[in-house]
């Protein structure tokens, strides 16, 4: 966290006396996100050795699958979605699906996360239906985009597959809520759940995310050792010098505090491209909000924004060194990339452009971050690093659980409901009503009657 301190460049930057004088709003957090904690207020920590218990069922079912099927499509949006792209873009080989199968040795994964008519009839075009299977990922059981996916396939595959078609879909969702339930019980579907307390955005460690990742092969136990092992460090380390969550959110809540109201999330390594993503969602979804706990009106937030090192130092970095001074920068980098890809040698060239020949594009990788870096330094702009000794299932299962808790902190310090989204919820009605369910048609007058330019 250099970025953030004072410095020659940095002059308004902190001290370390900046920082310890936050540790009592951190730790009063601490005994409060605790206190909920016992309450059933975070089960995305609570539910954890829960998941671990679950892991070998989700594994079975998932090896299933392997011999029986060429594709596993999740019919999913937001905290439904998102979760499983990140892990399997970080996890496994970026061209995973173009892979040929005695490489792959899984199904390939897609991710239906949109309803654009022209991808999802292109998809089901494509795929063999009596080689997929789809897994319907709804908490609520209640999203129309989702629901909508699940009937036209549902139809898709009773046509192409008879009675045999509900061997082709798997339900994660609610124990005992929403529409899907009843449906899925009385055709008989395969059914995962997605525990009461759990949000779609705080969910990727439930069978949400690690069915998928099961079925492509990840090794969902090691996910969940590093989330717990994360999960565990921040529970059981008090002060921001030495628990993470609390260093995470002191800085990012003091950046707030000095009108940085844009979160730049820029990972330096294409596996982490989807992380952003997920990050982003988290992050907006969890901390914008009207109202505080008491329900006085307080709007608070902090936009994120998804970046990607290098390919982003070509289009957003200008804006970032000599934009507005609005914004925080959290970087990701990995210090072991993978197979190192020497650039060759070529005296024959000029000076200007020889001078990269002897070095690998890893090298070159991380000289750009730290030119980046430096860049924003010189402009005053402050910034920090998360650095992961690789991307594996370990390292990803510790940043998800300190993205997630460092979130849970934010909402603590802004005094907010994190875990809830009741703008996403206002939205969805205006579709039921425009859609014509029944119960709404008060709002479809609403809606219809604010016109149009
Ligand atoms: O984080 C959340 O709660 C949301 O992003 C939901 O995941 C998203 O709206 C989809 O909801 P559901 O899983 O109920 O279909």
């Amino acid at each position: 966290y250099t970025g953030v301190m004072k410095g020659e460049h940095h002059p308004q930057g902190w001290t370390e006396e900046d920082l310890l004088a936050l540790e009592p709003s951190l730790n009063a957090a601490q005994d409060a996100l605790e206190q909920r904690r016992k309450t059933g207020g975070l089960d995305f920590s609570f539910l954890l050795e829960d998941m671990r218990g679950q892991a070998g069922k989700i594994r079975d079912f998932a090896d299933s699958l392997r011999d029986r099927i060429d594709n596993f499509v999740v019919l999913g949006i937001g905290g439904s979605a998102l979760g499983p792209q990140a892990v399997q873009l970080a996890l496994n080989p970026y061209y995973f699906n173009e892979l040929p199968v005695e490489e792959r040795r899984r199904p390939r994964l897609y991710v239906l996360d949109n309803i654009d008519p022209s991808r999802f009839a292109h998809l089901l075009d494509m795929l063999d239906l009596h080689k997929t299977v789809f897994n319907v990922i709804t908490k609520s059981g209640s999203t129309s985009e989702t629901m909508a996916q699940f009937l036209i396939v549902r139809e898709r595959l009773r046509q192409a597959c008879g009675a045999d078609y509900a061997n082709h879909i798997v339900v994660t969702t609610d124990h005992e809520k929403g529409n899907l339930l009843p449906i899925a019980r009385r055709e008989g579907y395969v059914r995962f759940v997605i525990p009461a307390g759990v949000g779609g955005r705080f969910s990727e460690l439930t069978p949400v995310g690690l069915l998928p990742a099961a079925v492509c092969g990840i090794d969902i136990g090691t996910l969940l050792a590093g989330a717990l092992a994360m999960d565990q460090k921040i529970r059981e380390s008090r002060g921001i010098t030495v628990n993470p969550a609390q260093l995470m959110a002191g800085i990012s809540h003091a950046a707030w505090r000095e009108g940085k109201n844009v979160s730049v999330f820029m990972p330096y390594a294409d596996s982490l491209k989807m992380m952003a993503d997920w990050y982003a969602q988290l992050w907006a979804e969890s901390l914008g909000k009207r109202l505080n706990r008491e329900g006085q009106e307080v709007r608070l937030g902090q936009t994120p924004v998804k970046a990607l090192g290098v390919t982003d130092q070509h289009s957003q970095v200008q804006l970032y060194a000599e934009g507005p001074d609005d914004k925080m920068f959290t970087f990701v980098s990995v210090a072991h990339l993978g197979p190192e890809v020497p650039i060759p040698t070529d005296e024959s060239l000029p000076e200007s452009v020889r001078f990269l020949g002897g070095h690998t594009l890893g090298e070159l990788l991380a000289a750009e971050e730290r030119a980046t870096e430096y860049a924003l330094t010189l402009a005053g702009r402050p910034h920090r690093r998360i650095i992961l000794p690789e991307v594996n299932a370990y390292c990803l299962g510790q940043l998800l659980l300190l993205l997630e808790w460092e979130t849970a902190y934010m909402g603590e310090l802004l005094n907010i409901n994190a875990f809830d989204q009741p703008g996403v919820e206002e939205g969805k009605r205006g579709t039921y009503a425009l859609m014509g369910r029944p119960g709404f048609e008060e709002k479809r007058r609403a809606i219809e009657g604010m016109g149009e330019r």
